[in-house]
């Protein structure tokens, strides 16, 4: 292991407690010793809590070598390198490496960002080549890429791959594109929730929450975006657009770099796009939530015939005593529910009127949060009491502006359309792009199988809808979604040739 930090740290850690001999070194003198002493003191930890005998500790902590100079790492099969993200710097180790180690051994980087090739080609030998690219907290974070450069020996991708499962981990195996599998799959998130606030559709904690509660992230963009910290996730951001020729789908947000000026990081700064409390910026400050209004003394309310959940609205009428009607008269509530529209385009589009319409995102479950969304001339007194009928039954409720695809249509139509094209330009196998994303992001289900759980054909045309309503070519289908759907297959079938 070169490099004893964060990364260098964990990786030693795990290939320490999969029964490997570890030698680490660092060009901070005393770096290395000092890791040695931070990874005892973390397998220390299984002692403690009684899950390691202490002869297994002597055992595992006697694996762990620091290493004085780089000659010392001679008889490793494997090196990994995990040192400050410099190409130059990078590029001088991997030659001075190559002096060092035997003819057969593999060289390996944890770039995140770095073009793993830029590096092979500095080797005389480049097959020999690869990434391998872990996440922070490594010995948690149950996912490895394991990166093919154009030049990497296909033996030394499988032996990185068996070496990577062998410790427990995922191993998947990436092309050497930009983001590779992980970080570009995770671009729909970040860049789809910009989006909405560039439009001023919703704030940035409707946004979050309503992506928590309705859809199963863990976190919302915001506050991962306050976790990692502004300063490093516009840089990602930035690089990986540019890495990928300007692609409008990874287009960064003009709103991040005045944030970058003014120091608004996050958690890390106290005050990101939220304000942080506590020693270390612990406590997230939620902006108060708008109560939820009193419902009308009387209310009509009419529901548009196509409406996914127009049996549970009736049933939450008639609890509430509204007065349910056929059609829509002058002075009743107009509930529309539309695919990859937005309020007021559906409106025009089913002869509305526009002042008294409120739309529900039917994509969710009908018992999970619930987005209302307003046309651009929805009244306050209708507003409310779509959002008080909509409150009834105790199941949160937040009202944004008009946004083709609400939030969750939108975030998740892009972030299915990205992993179909992953797919498409075979950067993974459909198993390892389910699995990258669901163990490197967390996200609740691989984003093909979220699609299939969505309905193809309906995430097609959310994506179709978003197209054409805003013009943007970042929403046009990729045509692995487009194929799958005209031929009525799972998103996850493969390409014939590659199958
Ligand atoms: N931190 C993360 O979340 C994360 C995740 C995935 C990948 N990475 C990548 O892993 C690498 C390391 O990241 P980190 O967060 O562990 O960094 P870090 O700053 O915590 O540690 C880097 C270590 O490398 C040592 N070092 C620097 N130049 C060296 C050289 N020429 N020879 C030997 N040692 C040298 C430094 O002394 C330091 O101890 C980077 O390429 C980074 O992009 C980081």
């Amino acid at each position: 292991m070169i490099g004893a930090g964060t990364m260098g740290r964990g990786i030693v850690q795990l290939f320490a407690q999969a029964g490997h001999r570890v030698h680490c070194f660092d060009s901070v003198d005393g770096a290395a010793g000092k890791a040695v002493e931070f990874v005892g003191g973390m397998i220390g930890r299984g002692v403690e809590k009684g899950r390691l005998g202490a002869d297994d500790f002597e055992r595992l902590r006697g694996r762990i070598h620091a290493a004085a100079t780089i000659a010392d790492l001679a008889d490793c099969d494997v090196v990994i390198e995990a040192i400050v993200e410099d190409l130059e710097v990078k590029r001088a180790l991997f030659r001075q490496l190559e002096a060092v180690v035997s003819p057969q051994a593999i060289l390996a980087s944890n770039t995140s960002s770095l073009v793993v090739a830029e590096i092979a080609a500095a080797c005389a030998h480049p097959e020999r080549v690869a990434g391998l690219h872990f996440f922070n907290p490594v010995p948690l974070m149950k996912v490895a890429e394991v990166i093919a450069a154009v030049r990497t020996a296909p033996a030394v991708v499988e032996t990185l791959r068996t070496l990577v499962a062998g410790t427990g981990h995922r191993a998947v195996v990436a092309a050497d594109q930009p983001g590779f599998l992980v970080n570009h799959a995770g671009r729909g998130l970040y860049t789809e929730g910009l989006r909405l606030l560039e439009e001023q559709s919703a704030s940035a904690d409707q946004v979050d929450r309503v992506l928590r509660e309705a859809a199963g992230f863990r976190m919302g963009p915001f506050e991962l975006l306050d976790l990692t910290g502004l300063d490093v996730s516009s840089k990602v951001m930035a690089s990986i657009y540019e890495q990928f020729q300007q692609e409008p789908r990874f287009r960064p947000s003009s709103l991040v770099p005045p944030r970058v000026a003014a120091g608004l990081f996050g958690r890390k700064t106290g005050q990101g796009w939220y304000a942080y409390a506590g020693d270390k910026g612990d406590v997230k400050q939620l902006p108060t939530v708008s109560p939820v209004p009193a419902l009308p003394a009387e209310l009509k309310v009419w529901v548009a015939p196509d409406a996914a959940d127009r049996e549970a609205l009736r049933a939450l009428a008639s609890e509430a005593g509204a007065r349910w009607l056929d059609h829509p008269d002058p002075d009743a509530l107009l509930i529309v529910q539309p695919w990859g529209r937005d309020a007021t385009s559906e409106a025009i589009a089913l002869g509305l009127d526009a002042t008294r319409c409120v739309a529900i995102d039917p994509l969710p479950g009908f018992g999970l949060h619930r987005t209302l969304m307003l046309t651009a001339v929805t009244t306050p007194a209708m507003r409310d009491a779509a959002h008080a009928l909509l409150s009834q039954d105790g199941t949160g409720a937040t009202v944004i502006n008009d946004s083709p695809g609400f939030i969750v249509q939108r975030v998740l139509a892009t972030i299915v359309n990205i992993a179909a094209q992953i797919a498409q330009r075979g950067i993974a196998s459909i198993d390892d792009i389910e699995d990258a994303v669901k163990l490197g992001l967390g996200y609740p289900h691989g984003p093909l199988a979220w699609g299939d759980r969505i309905g193809g054909a309906k995430v097609l045309q959310i994506l179709q809808r978003m197209q054409a309503g805003t013009g943007d070519p970042r929403y046009r289908p990729s045509p692995w979604l487009e194929r799958r759907v005209a031929l009525g297959l799972s998103l996850r079938t493969p390409e014939a040739a590659r199958s």
